[in-house]
């Protein structure tokens, strides 16, 4: 027996890999491979015909059977702590109004803030335990939950403590966002700068305090907040250590993105108005572009956000559900796969990336998630497939056989 391998507790073999390594070209992919696992970590991993001696009696051998395993995947941006839902706006949009129009007749984001503010803690927790538990289902370890909706301290806090109880009640590992500058709550008509002052002199002190978010967001656009706004709630989140990061460029080009790049955020999200002074600016922050294609989708938007450019200048591109109840009520990954490739014309091996390498990064976690790679959380999902494009191929099938999360088999 090798020493190396003397402390193996889980032994795959007989697998595929598609490793998502950053920087490997495709999906880094090892055929008739084998994945060892210690203490909850990736410990080896390589071809089969490589593989060390090993004791068979102390190691708990799964036999793949030939299927793939590819790092847990990331969803590194859903809004899914929410009450009620907005199928009323879904039909006053087919009736000719738009998103906007909604949002400016008191409709959109505030009228989720309405039901949030009204939900108890046990019926936010309920109806995001469900969807959590979908994206799960679909292979997901790793998760972003962002605030929002609760737009004054009590219920913003109380929209985090639901994110942190979720991370107690399934395994996934959750990062929670705050994002009190989401929208101008009614109480706040007319003075948003008033609001913007609760939000940094107020909410963020408070959470940082009782760590309660692992990182600050801000929905810059016409809509949303002004850059002179967000630049308040950047320098209050750094003041106070938080990440940030931003929603912007989804609607407009109001230069949130180059602002966020200022501050050095890990990514900015949506981005389909973006331009190439942002993307540079991306690039020189070395943030992560978070695109969405089911906002894309849903709010049936005509501009694509700039892939060429985002390749051009070598922008890590991740994917991530947005899962809300506005512009994207969808709590699957593994559509966000396909739609990346119908919709935005990525290839298979940049999606899968985008839900794996690139969504870790996106969240601050890329040398420990997001990839199998030696020293990696042991977060793998199996899958019954041929080949890895199947992933983004196929879709309304589930192709999970199991799922690993710190090496333990939770699916
Ligand atoms: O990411 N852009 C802002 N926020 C959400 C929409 C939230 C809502 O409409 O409830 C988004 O698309
Ligand atoms: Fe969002």
């Amino acid at each position: 027996m090798s020493i190396k391998s003397a402390s193996w507790q889980t032994l795959w073999t007989n697998v595929n890999l598609a490793t998502m390594t950053e920087g490997a070209k495709g999906y880094g992919a090892i055929e008739n491979a084998a994945l060892a696992i210690t203490d909850g970590k990736i410990a080896w991993l390589g071809s089969e015909a490589e593989l060390p001696s090993f004791d068979a009696n102390s190691v708990n051998v799964i036999d793949g059977k030939g299927a793939w395993l590819t790092p847990g995947l990331v969803d590194c941006h859903t809004h899914i702590v929410y009450g009620g839902n907005r199928a009323n706006e879904f039909e006053m949009r087919l009736e000719g109004k738009s998103y906007e129009e909604i949002a400016n007749a008191g409709g959109g984001i505030v009228s989720t803030v309405k039901a949030t503010r009204a939900a108890s803690k046990e019926e936010l927790f309920a109806s995001a335990f469900k969807r959590l538990s979908a994206l799960h289902q679909q292979g997901v370890t790793t998760v972003e939950i962002k605030s929002g909706y609760g737009l004054d301290t009590i219920n913003e806090i109380k929209m985090l403590e639901v994110a942190s109880d979720l991370a107690k009640s399934l395994p996934v590992t959750v990062q929670r966002a705050f994002l009190g500058a989401h929208a101008l709550p009614v109480e706040y008509k007319g003075r948003p700068d008033d609001y913007i002052n609760l939000v940094c002199e107020d909410m963020i002190p408070q959470i940082a305090t009782n760590k309660l978010a692992d990182a600050v967001d801000v929905f810059c656009e016409g809509i949303g907040f002004s850059l002179a706004q967000t630049e308040k709630v950047f320098a209050a989140a750094k003041a106070h250590n938080l990440p940030i990061k931003v929603h912007a460029e989804q609607l407009s080009n109001l230069g949130g993105t180059a602002l966020a790049a200022k501050y050095q955020a890990m990514s900015s999200d949506h981005i389909e108005f973006l331009d190439e002074a942002g993307v540079s600016a991306m690039k020189a922050a070395d943030m992560t572009a978070v695109l969405l294609p089911g906002a894309f989708y849903f709010l049936r938007e005509t501009q694509l956000p700039p892939m060429d450019l985002l390749r051009k200048h070598g922008v890590s591109m991740a994917i991530a559900t947005d899962a809300n109840p506005g512009s994207s009520p969808i709590c699957s990954l593994q559509l966000m796969l396909n739609m990346a490739c119908t919709l935005f014309r990525l290839t298979p091996a940049e999606a899968l990336a985008g839900v794996t390498c690139h969504g870790a990064k996106a969240l601050g976690l890329s040398s420990s998630k997001g990839q199998l790679a030696i020293g990696y959380d042991a977060d793998i999902a199996c899958w019954d497939i041929q080949q890895p494009a199947e992933l983004c191929y196929q879709f309304g099938v589930n192709p999970l056989q199991n799922l690993m999360k710190s090496g333990e088999m939770v699916i």
